[in-house]
């Protein structure tokens, strides 16, 4: 194919995301199916990859979400929020772990946390002296809108911790969600549970907010103060200890063959699951080694989230 065809077809896949990300992150109202979303990501990373001089500020590579609303005040994260990249097949974890190793320049064992990729909202949650002080939806990455009001309402998390182990200041990121359950009273209004629960939390009234049961799963954290956390699977129990719901179904597991075997187990478990998950997401489990790795431009390259197969995620609930 010609340069300049290239640069058209490539063009053309960008136009398409970004009208997708904004029906998606400010409409609430998604016109494409999660798997088809994520293979037209791929098949502009793909591009990317093979032409080196496709770039666009607007590629899926150099950015992680959309523009907050104008309906609320900004906020600027401290620490940005970033994505995850995707895995869809055992392949993709061994070009995972090479990276990893090439990073570090030399052989070493880890453990993975592994987790639910759960299928809602992200939150930032800022505890300053276990006070929840900020309530932030994730918006671009660097900028959210602050909710503060609208994520109180869930019964889920916590105003004020009482712990006297929590750090003097952390900022706790978690998923809102709707039980699936719950989805069904109102589905007649969304597309599927996830744009319920933007929908929700974004209504300028949070009486309007409170309405619907929004719920809230832990499993990360921004900025702190005291970084005591040696591993991610013991942050996830202090969590616990703080009072937030994690996922009962995290695990820590080591190796592809251990991580695929529980993958593949899991395409049928999500089914029992009473809430959406598309993934599960593998993280380096041991936080200094997190911190040695890093980031890219949109994603830590510590973690991986091991998609599903496609399109049965909602049609078989
Ligand atoms: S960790 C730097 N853990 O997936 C990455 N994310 O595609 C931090 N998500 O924005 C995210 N379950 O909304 C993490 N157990 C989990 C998750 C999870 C769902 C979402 C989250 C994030 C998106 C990334």
């Amino acid at each position: 194919m010609e340069k300049e065809e290239i640069k058209k077809k490539y063009k053309l896949k960008i136009k398409k995301i970004n009208k997708h990300n904004k029906l998606y992150y400010e409409d609430s109202s998604p016109e494409i199916s999660d798997a088809e979303y994520d293979f037209l990501k791929k098949e502009i990373i793909e591009l990317e990859k093979k032409y080196s001089y496709l770039n666009n500020s607007k590629s899926p590579s150099n950015s992680v979400g959309f523009k907050p609303s104008k309906n609320f005040e900004k906020f600027k994260h401290r620490v940005q929020m970033l994505s995850l990249s995707n895995a869809f097949d055992r392949e993709d974890l061994v070009n995972f772990e090479k990276k990893i190793l090439n990073f570090l320049n030399k052989k070493i064992q880890f453990d993975y946390s592994v987790e639910p990729k759960i299928d809602g909202i992200s939150a930032s949650l800022t505890y300053i002296n276990g006070v929840l002080t900020y309530g932030v939806s994730r918006g671009d990455g660097n900028e959210g809108e602050l909710i503060t009001s609208n994520l109180k309402t869930i019964k889920d998390i916590p105003n004020k911790i009482s712990n006297s182990n929590i750090p003097k200041e952390i900022e706790i990121r978690g998923e809102v969600f709707i039980e699936k359950k719950d989805f069904q009273k109102i589905n007649y209004k969304f597309a599927n549970a996830r744009n319920a629960a933007s929908g929700t939390l974004r209504q300028k009234d949070p009486r309007e907010t409170s309405k619907i049961p929004l719920k809230f799963i832990a499993y990360t954290y921004g900025y702190t103060s005291d970084e005591k956390f040696k591993n991610q699977s013991d942050f996830l129990k202090e969590l616990k200890s703080w009072g937030f719901i994690t996922s009962n179904h995290n695990q820590v597991i080591k190796g592809i063959d251990e991580l695929v075997r529980f993958h593949q187990k899991f395409e049928t478990k999500r089914f029992d699951l009473n809430y959406d998950i598309d993934g599960l997401v593998y993280k380096i489990n041991n936080i200094e080694l997190q911190k040695r790795l890093g980031f890219t431009s949109n994603a830590p390259r510590w973690a991986i989230a091991h998609k599903f197969s496609a399109d049965h995620a909602y049609s078989e609930i």
